[in-house]
C-alpha cells in the first residue's frame, strides 16, 4: 500500500509553500517531481566521482564507469530486459522514437506502412511523419467511443506492407491503457516490430518488455522521479546490432580512418560523445525508489485517485464539467482530461484569433482554468498536450489535465474538483 502523505515527506520542493499555501502538484504526466534520494545520489556523483567514462585508466574514471554501466543494468532490470535485449542511454523517450524512426526505417522502402494510433503523443508522429518523404505510408488506428483503441480496425489496418505497428502503452489525455500484448502479438503474426512509447506507462505500473513481447520501447527519466535529459531506448539486441548508429563521433566508434570508420558494439553504438552520467545514475536511484514502493502498489494507488476522481465528478454535477477517457478503471491510468463548457476547435480558433477575435463558446478556455486553479497552488497543464490529431478527433483546441502519482492523496483529488467548482461559479456570474 502507498502512504502518499509519507512519501510526500521525501520530496523536498513539498515544504515550499507558495504564498503561505502547500503546493498541489497534479501535472505528473509532463514531469515528477524528485525525491531526495534522487538528488543525493547526483550530488555524491559530482562530489566523489565526477570525471569521464569509459576512456579513463585511473581510478575515479573507472569508478565512474562502473557506476554508469551499473545503473544501465538496474534500468534494464526494472523494465524486464532480459539477455536479448538492451537499455541505450538517450535524452528522453523523444530522442529514443526518433532513433528507431529514422534509423530502423533504413529497411523501409516506397509503400511500406506503418501504423500509428490517433491518441499518439507528436513525439511518436512526427519523427514516422518525416519517413513520408521516402514514400512510407502512415495508417491510424482510430478509437471506440469508449476512447479505447479500435482493435477490430488495427486488424483490418496490417497488410503484407505493415513493416512497423507504433503505439503508446497509455494515453497522456485519456489515460487509456492499451492492450499492448495482443497489439505485439498481431505486429509479429504480420512480420511486422512492434515499437512501445512508454513514457505513461514505465513510471505508472509494472512493465516488462520481454512479456509485453515489443522489439523497441521508449521511456523519460523525468516522468519516473529521475532527472531532466536522460532518458532510455529499449531494444532487442539482435535489431539494434544491424542498424546504422543515430550520430557519429566519440564513444560510438572501434576504429578510424580518415575515410571510414567501424562502430562500437550495442548500446555503446548509440551513444555518441559524453553521456548524461549523472543523469544515468539519477535514474537508476529513481529505479530504486519505485521498485522499493512496488510498481503494482504504484498502480493500484493511481487507479484509486482516478476512480475518486471519476466518483466525485459524477457525485458533484458541476455544470459543463465533461472529461475524457475511459470509465473502465482496468484500461485507465492516473490522467483526468477535462473541459468546463464548450470549447472551439482548434481551427475555428485560429480563424478567429486571425481576425483579431477571442472566442470561448460558451466554456472557459483550459488555460483560464488552468490559472484560476493556479489561485490554490494546484498546478495542472493546459493546452494541446503535444497530441494535436487526439484534440482534433475531441473537436476542442485544448483541455485541461490533472495527473496524478505517488505523492498525490485523495485530498488532493477533493482540492482540485474544489477548484473546478469554484472556476465554474466564477466565470458564471
Ligand atoms: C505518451 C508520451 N510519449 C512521449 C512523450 C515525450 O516525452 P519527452 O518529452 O520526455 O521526450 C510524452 C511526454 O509527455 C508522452 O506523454
Amino acid at each position: 500500500m502507498i502512504n502518499a502523505l509519507t512519501i510526500k515527506k521525501d520530496f523536498p520542493i513539498f515544504s515550499r509553500k507558495i504564498d503561505g499555501r502547500p503546493i498541489i502538484y497534479l501535472d505528473n504526466a509532463a514531469t515528477t517531481q524528485k525525491p531526495r534520494q534522487v538528488v543525493e545520489a547526483i550530488v555524491n556523483y559530482y562530489y566523489n566521482f565526477n570525471s569521464n567514462i569509459h576512456r579513463g585508466i585511473y581510478r575515479l574514471s573507472e569508478e565512474a564507469t562502473d557506476l554508469y554501466e551499473k545503473s544501465r543494468e538496474n534500468v534494464e532490470g526494472f523494465i524486464g530486459a532480459g539477455k536479448d535485449g538492451t537499455v541505450v542511454f538517450v535524452r528522453n523517450a523523444t530522442e529514443a522514437l526518433n532513433l528507431v524512426a529514422a534509423e530502423y526505417s533504413r529497411n523501409l522502402e516506397p509503400g511500406d506502412e506503418v501504423i500509428l494510433s490517433t491518441m499518439e503523443h507528436h513525439s511518436n508522429l512526427v519523427p514516422w511523419q518525416f519517413l513520408q518523404e521516402k514514400g512510407v505510408v502512415l495508417k491510424f488506428v482510430d478509437l471506440t467511443p469508449d476512447w479505447e483503441l479500435n482493435m477490430d480496425q488495427l486488424e483490418t489496418l496490417l497488410t503484407p506492407r505493415t513493416k512497423v505497428v507504433s503505439i503508446t502503452h497509455v494515453s497522456n489525455v485519456l489515460g487509456t491503457i492499451n492492450p499492448v500484448k495482443e497489439i505485439g502479438k498481431m505486429a509479429h503474426e504480420n512480420s511486422a516490430i512492434f515499437v512501445l512509447d512508454g513514457a505513461q506507462s514505465v513510471p505508472h505500473m509494472p512493465v516488462d518488455v520481454s512479456t509485453i513481447g515489443c522489439d523497441f520501447m521508449a521511456f523519460s527519466g523525468h516522468k519516473m522521479l529521475g532527472p531532466s535529459g536522460i532518458g532510455g531506448l529499449y531494444g532487442r539486441k539482435d535489431y539494434l546490432d544491424h542498424m546504422h548508429p543515430y550520430m557519429g563521433g566519440g564513444e560510438m566508434i572501434k576504429q578510424v580512418w580518415k575515410e571510414h570508420a567501424t562502430w562500437n558494439d550495442v548500446p555503446q553504438k548509440f551513444e555518441a560523445g559524453t553521456p548524461n552520467i549523472e543523469g544515468a545514475i539519477g535514474l537508476s536511484a529513481a529505479v530504486d525508489y519505485l521498485r522499493n514502493l512496488g510498481m503494482e502498489n504504484v498502480r493500484s494507488h493511481e487507479r484509486e485517485l482516478i476512480g475518486y476522481a471519476l466518483e466525485l465528478e459524477e457525485d458533484l454535477k458541476i455544470p459543463g464539467l465533461r472529461s475524457y477517457g475511459p470509465r473502465n478503471l482496468d484500461v485507465r491510468g492516473g490522467v483526468y482530461t477535462f473541459n468546463i463548457g464548450d470549447i472551439p476547435t482548434f481551427d475555428l480558433e485560429m480563424e478567429m484569433m486571425s481576425r483579431g477575435i477571442r472566442i470561448t463558446g460558451n466554456g472557459i478556455h483550459p488555460h483560464d482554468v488552468a490559472q484560476s486553479l493556479d489561485r490554490d497552488n494546484i498546478a495542472v497543464r493546459s493546452g494541446h498536450h503535444c497530441a494535436m490529431p487526439l484534440m482534433n478527433e475531441l473537436g476542442v483546441a485544448a483541455t485541461s489535465r490533472a495527473s496524478f502519482y505517488i505523492y498525490n492523496a485523495r485530498e488532493d483529488v477533493e482540492k482540485l474538483f474544489d477548484g473546478i467548482r469554484m472556476t465554474e461559479r466564477a466565470y458564471a456570474k
